[in-house]
């Protein structure tokens, strides 16, 4: 982009310059045939334009090229536009494998962000450049939105749902964060900023402060705390179904419907466990909806993303005791 003319924001995420180019192109189509409309318009009214009173237009009968020509040609232009927007959103919206997940909590009126590692920040996201970043975003009240201009990320941070974006920063340097949604009186005032540091730098980053609980460790705990270890025993002798090794994995459902574990499938099992029961199991587990936060249920949801089917030769009882 020439810097003289900022009609958008800095790029710095690996995709921006995709996105861009696209809007480029739609906005390059739109004023090619805005003007093209425009300048056809003013000459017909002049070229055919009434010269006297009793002058009567010679009558028209239709001309299949033209009409083929002004129907098939937008046609191919808006083709183009889907098929490459379609190209640009599946880009934006698949998080490669290796991405780390950080999830954001939007909430009447901040930013609240958590790592991996279990360091959390309220309107400030620290993140390693180069590294592909998966979100993982709710909220806590009403609709929020998380946009990252220059990352050309836009996400709504709905209640009750996990809405997934992701990113790879390109640059270094302190990006804008804003809330994208009216939310309330200080909708305004939910701003924040990315800071995409240096991998060491972020390294130390993380080192600073005080040492924290990762979500996973969080998740366990009240894994434990809330009773859930009573019924989802890892060895199939609890009234619940065994977690170990289920999440990602295709589950099949007493309706018959058979759903993927992810992340949206184990959070409505816990607060609405009734609504999606797996084959095998009667709808006996009690809803925990309003007993746990949203930072709660992440940790839950990435406690059980994090366990792992028991080694074959380990026999079952040896897999509890481990835990
Ligand atoms: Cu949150 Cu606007």
């Amino acid at each position: 982009m020439n810097p003289s003319m900022p009609l958008l924001p800095e790029r710095a995420s690996s995709y921006a310059g995709e996105v861009d180019a696209l809007f480029y192109f739609i906005v390059a189509v739109t004023v090619f045939f805005t003007v093209a409309v425009s300048l056809a318009l003013v000459y017909f009214a002049i070229r055919y334009r009434r010269r006297s009173e009793d002058e009567r237009p010679a009558e028209i009968h239709g001309s299949l090229a033209l009409e083929l020509a002004w129907t098939l040609i937008p046609l191919g232009i808006v083709v183009v536009m889907f098929v490459w927007g379609a190209k640009v959103f599946f880009h934006m919206n698949r998080p490669p494998d290796d991405a780390m997940t950080v999830s954001v909590v939007g909430k009447r009126w901040m930013w609240k962000l958590q790592h991996p590692t279990g360091q959390r920040e309220i309107n400030e996201l620290h993140v390693p450049l180069g590294r592909a970043v998966k979100l993982v975003i709710t909220s806590e009240d009403t609709i929020h939105s998380f946009f990252v201009p220059a990352f050309r990320i836009k996400k709504d941070a709905v209640p009750g749902r996990y809405n997934f974006a992701w990113f790879r920063a390109t640059k270094t340097g302190s990006y804008h964060l804003f809330c994208a949604e009216y939310c309330g009186t200080e909708h305004s005032k939910m701003i924040g900023k990315v800071v995409v540091m240096e991998p060491e730098a972020y390294q130390t980053w993380l080192a600073g402060g005080p040492p924290p609980e990762s979500p996973v460790v969080a998740g366990e705990k009240l894994f434990t705390e809330l009773n859930c270890i009573t019924c989802h025993r890892p060895d199939s002798a609890g009234r619940g179904p065994v977690l170990q090794g289920v999440f990602g994995r295709s589950i099949q459902l007493a309706s018959g419907d058979t759903v993927v574990a992810d992340e949206a499938y184990v959070r409505e099992s816990i607060v609405n466990p009734a609504a999606r029961v797996v084959a095998g199991y009667q709808p006996v587990m009690p809803t925990y909806q309003g007993q746990v936060s949203e930072e709660q249920l992440i940790a839950l949801v990435a406690y059980i993303e994090s366990l792992q089917v028991p080694t074959e030769a380990a026999p079952a009882s040896d897999a509890a005791a481990s835990r």
